[in-house]
């Protein structure tokens, strides 16, 4: 089955062509990072009008990448939120038009899920029940996984997402959006200042960001040196991620560990889970497939269609898409 993927939820219109859930024949992503840096985050009125510039573009690149035809597509996945409501029409939109023009179904995918299915896609077989950690600018949550489609919530954050922690200290800090990779660049030439990890009340596997973005606020009044804040931030956050991960993966039986979202391409944590002796597999999402992309889209996508067949062409964009509540 070729199915055509959509992604249109952020600042990243891509599309995607991918056989069967898991063969990449093309990955094609315009970021609108440089248009929205001098904003220090992401504008969603120039988002969405920049969605339309690209998406007939990026969609005709990804098809003649493909060396695939309108034609041969057997399947359109957009993704239908959570996200910008205008950002997510552009794309929805079009899939829907290409589904209805070329008489193929449509189906609107989670892009949260689509993060974690990144890392699936990836791997040759995963071992289930496994610990889903999907840790992204918009979320920070942890999943018992029992397969595709099948999850239950285990923990979550009660204020920022931890991307979205990264980006708002960047930005305390002076440096450019998007952050996170900015501020592992700096702590990378820091002595880690001594922070302490946001807890919440008798929820140990729930995550909260905000008393220690207060922290570095007031570590920046007092210390002028920015590498050792940048470096404090990311060891205590990335730690306390650690930690989290290491506490939910003994609450059930599980095999392995899932990781997916933007966050997940931070070097530090590579190293942390690595050294953290969970005595687990760790799968991580492939090339390409970590920020934003339309081929996790078009992936999970293909296994939607098997689970619930066809979405009708008048599903509506979804920006506070529940994740994983299916
Ligand atoms: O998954 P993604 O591309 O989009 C969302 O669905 O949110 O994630 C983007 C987030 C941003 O907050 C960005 O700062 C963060 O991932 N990020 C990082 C790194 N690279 C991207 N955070 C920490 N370290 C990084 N190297
Ligand atoms: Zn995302």
């Amino acid at each position: 089955m070729i199915v055509l993927g959509i992604e249109s939820t952020c600042d990243e219109t891509a599309a995607a062509v991918v056989v069967d859930g898991k063969e990449i024949l093309s990955n094609v992503i315009a970021s609108q990072a440089k248009l929205h840096e001098k904003y220090g985050g992401v504008m969603p009125e120039l988002a969405s009008r920049e969605h339309l510039t690209q998406i007939g573009p990026v969609i005709e690149q990804a098809l003649s990448e493909a060396g695939v035809t309108r034609d041969e597509l057997d399947l359109i996945a957009a993704a239908q939120g959570p996200g910008l409501v205008g950002a997510i029409m552009v794309g929805l939109n079009t899939a829907k038009g290409m589904a209805l023009g070329l008489g193929i179904p449509l189906i609107g995918v989670n892009h949260v899920e689509a993060h974690l299915y990144a890392a699936v896609m990836s791997a040759v077989e995963i071992p289930y029940p496994a610990l889903g950690v999907v840790i992204s600018g918009g979320h920070t949550s942890l999943l018992r996984v029992d397969g595709i489609g099948q999850y239950t919530l285990l923990g979550s954050t009660v204020d920022d997402a931890i991307g979205e922690a990264f980006d708002k200290v960047a930005a305390m800090l002076g440096l450019p959006y998007p952050g996170g990779p900015e501020v592992e660049k700096l702590a990378r030439q820091g002595n880690p200042l001594p922070f302490k990890p946001g807890r919440v009340k008798e929820r140990p596997l729930d995550f909260s960001f905000s008393g220690l973005k207060t922290q570095v606020l007031y570590a920046i009044k007092e210390n002028p040196n920015k590498a050792d804040v940048a470096a404090g931030f990311q060891e205590t956050a990335l730690q306390d991620l650690v930690d989290h991960v290491t506490l939910a993966a003994e609450s059930f039986p599980c095999r392995a560990i899932l990781l997916g979202g933007g966050v997940s391409q931070n070097g530090r944590l590579r190293e942390l889970l690595q050294g953290a002796g969970l005595g687990l597999p760790l799968f991580w999402p492939g090339k390409g497939l970590v920020l934003d992309n339309a081929a996790m889209i078009a992936g999970l996508g293909y296994h939607r269609l098997q689970i619930e067949g066809p979405s009708p062409l008048d599903i509506p964009p979804k920006p506070r898409l529940a994740a994983f509540l299916s």
